[in-house]
């Protein structure tokens, strides 16, 4: 088995999806993981276009303890080792502060951060086969510019994609001399489903798109065992990191 494998979760739309094809152009058999299973099979079609290495799917939800021992098992039984884990999946939802329940909160807890954490400690063992046949694995964190800078309404999903950051810092401090890179990718606004509530305001021409997120995931891939990118942060030209009254003062 000295084929490079990955799996991405939330594989079934969005930036998940221009992921799992992005990987498997790069040269990696991929494991497409998603909740429902009709939209993961088109996906998983759509991905397998065109000669390449093989794509298996498997539809389940993240916020499932079992199911995340179960994707873990599935691709083991495959591959026996995974060269990159893409956390992906994620929920959104806006509430201003005063409005937020406790199971509006827990759901975003429980996809965005829980599954994160969990999943990837449950696929180390995974990781490890990879590095010891091929010298480095990676696990890349899809956060959020949100979780770099919190949002007015956004602020349950901000403060779990700050979650998703320091956890990435962590996964690096802790994994990155075994041979584990670990990244976050902190997108602005992208043009996916997540997207539509703002589609009214903001031209979807002028969003970051998919195609664009995973482009940076693959670049991660081809570079040397010595080099890592713990984060990458990508705007549209008019988000920026800092508050609209510092940007007046500069100009
Ligand atoms: N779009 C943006 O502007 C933006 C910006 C920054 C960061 N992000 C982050 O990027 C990631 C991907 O988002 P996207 O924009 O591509 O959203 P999307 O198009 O809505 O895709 C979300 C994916 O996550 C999966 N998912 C959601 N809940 C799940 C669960 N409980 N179990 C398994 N899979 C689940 C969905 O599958 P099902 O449909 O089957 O549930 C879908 O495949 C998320 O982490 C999001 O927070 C998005």
């Amino acid at each position: 088995m000295n084929e490079r494998s990955a799996l991405v979760t939330g594989a079934s739309s969005g930036i998940g999806l221009a992921v799992a094809g992005a990987l498997r152009r790069e040269g990696f058999a991929v494991t497409m993981v998603a909740r429902d299973p009709a939209k993961l099979a088109a996906a998983a079609r759509h991905v397998t276009e065109g000669a390449g290495p093989p794509v298996q799917q498997l539809a389940g939800s993240l916020t499932e303890e079992a199911f995340l021992d179960e994707a873990v098992a599935f691709h083991s039984a495959t591959h026996g080792a995974l060269d990159i884990l893409v956390n992906n999946a994620g929920v959104s939802g806006h509430r201003l502060v005063g409005d937020i329940t406790a199971d509006f909160l827990d759901h975003q807890l429980a996809v965005n951060i829980r599954a994160v954490v969990l999943l990837t400690d449950k696929a180390l063992p995974l990781l490890k086969a990879a590095v010891r046949q091929r010298g480095c694995a990676q696990v890349v964190n899809t956060a959020s510019n949100a979780g770099k800078r919190g949002e007015a309404t956004l602020s349950s999903y901000s403060a779990t994609k700050a979650a998703v950051v320091g956890f990435t810092e962590a996964l690096h401090d802790e994994l990155a001399p075994s041979g584990i890179k670990a990244t976050a990718i902190c997108p602005g606004l992208v043009d996916t489903p997540m997207a539509d509530g703002y589609r009214d305001e903001i031209a979807a021409s002028t969003m970051i798109t998919p195609s664009d997120v995973a482009e940076v995931v693959a670049m991660t891939t081809r570079l040397s065992a010595a080099c890592i990118i713990p984060e990458v942060v990508l705007l549209r030209p008019t988000e920026w990191l800092q508050p609209d009254e510092v940007r007046a003062g500069l100009g």
